[in-house]
């Protein structure tokens, strides 16, 4: 087992098989897979823990893909539009709960101009002063560097998964090829970026998870954003299992972070989704950041990616205040500055 999380430790060494071993390990060896990964973490990133505020701020969206909640064909969602103003209050709030981040994520609307989103960054930049990641899907390069120019830092786009004919069948407006030349083109812009997939996609296998892992570490990220995949009832992949393993979800945290010290990881909401205290523990398999909702709660429940979605009834004081105890717990401190990127320049202006 030692010489196996050594050799995936590094990606030159790191072959599918390997990858495959630990997520199939089993009895004490997953005890030592999380207790290795919690000691990288603690080694490279150490023991603070990024807040990065999430707001929600529409839930319109001109796509079909077939595992989200807000898909466009989706009748039964009632959509909503933040204003730009109430957007930058939003932030402005969040800074006050102590995020040093806030992550404006949406839909793929249209309505949000490059324009209007770079107004929107500008305000939030002069007025909360916090680090900004945007999450709104797939844009041109041209918008990307406005984006930049305006002060945004940073840009989350998952590949979802690296199985391109999976991915196809998925997604029947998006193209593979052109997701990852977007986020190439993100590179390109100066952007921090960060990307990720589902873990338990339909149709997929522990082969798929190892290849899904190696993918996302060859395109050196700064940020990797994963969670499971949880079905939700009004879209074409409904009434889909989850995997029978449900170690393989933290598991999957874990290799991801031996295989990628100096990048954030956060522990995604949709763990919360299915284990009690989910995010807590992928904060002790590898990850070291933690993304609090602070939508305003009268739209909580119209976001709804995948079922069982956690924080739907509170507002952004009690997550904040809940983040605040989990943290505490953890026996971990709360990330003083913007938490940019641990990764080196060359890595960044690589591709
Ligand atoms: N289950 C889990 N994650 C989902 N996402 C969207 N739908 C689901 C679902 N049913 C994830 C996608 C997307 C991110 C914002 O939410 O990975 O990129
Ligand atoms: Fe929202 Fe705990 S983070 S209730």
């Amino acid at each position: 087992m030692k010489n196996l999380i050594e050799r995936v430790s590094s990606e030159a060494t790191a072959t599918e098989a390997d990858v495959v071993s630990l997520l199939e390990c089993g009895g004490a060896d997953v005890k030592a897979l999380y207790e290795a990964a919690d000691c990288v973490r603690h080694d490279t990133m150490g023991d603070e823990i990024f807040l990065r505020g999430i707001i929600e701020f529409s839930n319109h969206c001109r796509k079909s893909c077939d595992y989200c909640g807000i898909r466009g064909p989706n009748r039964t969602v009632t959509r909503y539009r933040m204003t730009p103003e109430e957007i930058v209050e939003t932030a402005c709030q969040a800074k006050q709960l102590g995020n040093t981040t806030v992550v404006l994520q949406s839909g793929e609307d249209p309505w949000f101009t490059a324009e209007r989103m770079c107004g929107i960054i500008r305000a939030i930049r002069q007025q909360a002063g916090v680090a900004i990641t945007l999450s709104i899907g797939e844009r041109p390069l041209g918008e990307l560097v406005q984006f930049k120019e305006a002060g945004c830092d940073r840009y989350l786009l998952r590949f979802e998964t690296s199985d391109r004919d999976l991915f196809g069948r998925i997604h029947p407006d998006d193209d593979f090829d052109e997701r990852i030349q977007c986020l190439h083109d993100l590179r390109r812009a100066g952007i921090q970026v960060g990307s990720g997939f589902m873990i338990g996609l339909p149709g997929g296998d522990t082969g798929t998870i190892a290849r899904d892992i190696l993918f996302a570490t060859r395109l050196e990220l700064d940020m990797i954003g994963c969670g499971p995949y949880l079905s939700h009832p009004e879209t074409p992949l409904s009434a889909r299992p989850l995997l029978e393993d449900r170690e393989i979800y933290f598991k999957t945290m874990a290799v991801l972070r031996l295989l990628n010290p100096r990048a954030h990881i956060p522990a995604t909401t949709a763990f919360d989704a299915l284990f009690e205290g989910g995010r807590d523990l992928v904060l002790t398999r590898g990850a070291n950041v933690f993304m609090p909702n602070v939508t305003p709660r009268k739209f909580r429940a119209l976001y709804q990616l995948y079922p069982n979605k956690p924080c739907v009834d509170e507002d952004s004081g009690q997550c904040s205040a809940c983040v605040v105890g989990r943290v505490a717990r953890l026996g971990r401190t709360i990330g003083k500055g913007p938490g940019h990127s641990r990764r080196g320049p060359e890595k960044n202006s690589s591709q």
